[in-house]
């Protein structure tokens, strides 16, 4: 067996979200998804197998991990083991950059660097698009983390489609684009309804097949806009889609509110600038933190205006990032 092995990823922030599952065991999603990787925000993972453990050892920033994310390791360990055919145990030490209590703490990140780590530490060497087929079964979002830069992921949702159609790819190197997302940390809670179980009920919202039906059209828009690095062109359906996200989480059953009042207070204020002529549009993730995407030369002026909010609790900006990559930085 190979020596112990780390990888780096990237999170990533979706321009069309991922809400909704058309095969929820191999987490093959509803509809098409867009993203933009984040340079500032990472796990960094490394793996070792090892014969002689009893059981697969999982340490989170320093910690053992809870009993529930686990479960969700050692899963995506016995994917790669079944790969590999191995039957060994692995030890996993993983940390992420950013403070663990910004509820930002992101499942893509964590499971692209696992998947990245643990598939060459049992032996492997797959390419880009079997490692986000891989990395999309441990947690949807980090198929997108696989690729760098401005990303798409193929649903594959006709009848005869199969695991291995759906995956992501690169739309945009990092460096094509200097667009940023500039972050307002509003709440550092870690969310009550994890993105899992969202889409789970996303099914019970009665606007769902109206959102599917439509969604083409909006995706083709702003994946176009993407080519063209033409923020003002998609930025209004941008501002859509992530309402859309919501207003399904808001209307499933169990309802879901991921949004806290600074939420709404932050996207106001993002709506007033843009009528002042400061050219930024929000977009929101299964939380209440805002994303705020502008050019980079409006971010540092965004991240003041964003500091000056009673209730922003601290801002994050970031630029477009790399894809999952290997590093000699061992975490033991
Ligand atoms: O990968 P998951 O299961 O954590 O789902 C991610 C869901 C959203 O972040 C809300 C949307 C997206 O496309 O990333």
């Amino acid at each position: 067996m190979p020596n112990k092995t780390t990888a780096i990823a990237h999170s990533n922030i979706a321009l069309i979200k991922y809400w909704g599952n058309f095969d929820a065991r191999l987490r093959m999603p509803l509809n098409d998804s867009l993203s933009m990787n984040l340079d500032a925000l990472t796990t960094e993972t490394t793996v070792e197998f090892d014969d002689a453990l009893a059981q697969d050892e999982i340490v989170l920033g320093g910690e053992p991990a809870d009993e529930k994310t686990s479960a969700r390791v050692v899963e995506q360990l016995n994917r790669i083991r079944r790969e590999a055919k191995t039957k060994s145990f692995a030890r996993v030490h993983s940390k992420n950059n950013f403070p663990s209590a910004t509820g930002l703490a992101s499942s893509a990140s964590a499971f692209a660097a696992l998947t990245l780590a643990a598939t060459r530490a049992a032996g492997l060497e797959l390419s880009e698009r079997q490692l986000s087929i891989l990395a999309r079964q441990g947690s949807g979002s980090a198929a997108r983390s696989i690729p760098a830069g401005f990303v798409e992921w193929l649903a594959a949702t006709n009848v005869t489609s199969t695991s291995d159609q759906s995956y992501a790819r690169q739309l945009l190197p990092p460096d094509a684009w200097d667009l940023h997302d500039v972050i307002a940390i509003v709440s550092r809670d870690a969310k009550k309804v994890g993105s899992s179980e969202g889409h789970a009920v996303v099914n019970t919202s009665p606007f769902l097949g109206e959102r599917i039906s439509r969604l083409p059209i909006r995706y083709h828009r702003v994946r176009r806009e993407l080519l063209n690095k033409n923020l003002k062109g998609m930025g209004a359906e941008i501002e859509t889609e992530a309402i859309e996200l919501h207003m399904l989480a808001m209307t499933s059953r169990p309802p879901i509110f991921y949004w806290s009042p600074a939420t709404v207070r932050v996207m106001d204020a993002v709506r007033q600038w843009r009528e002042e002529g400061l050219e930024a549009y929000y977009t929101l993730d299964a939380g209440p933190n805002v994303h705020v995407l502008v050019e980079g030369k409006h971010a540092a002026e965004v991240a003041n205006r964003l500091r000056t909010f009673a209730d922003v609790q601290e801002v994050i900006v970031s630029g477009a990032g790399g894809g999952a990559k290997l590093s000699e930085a061992h975490l033991f």
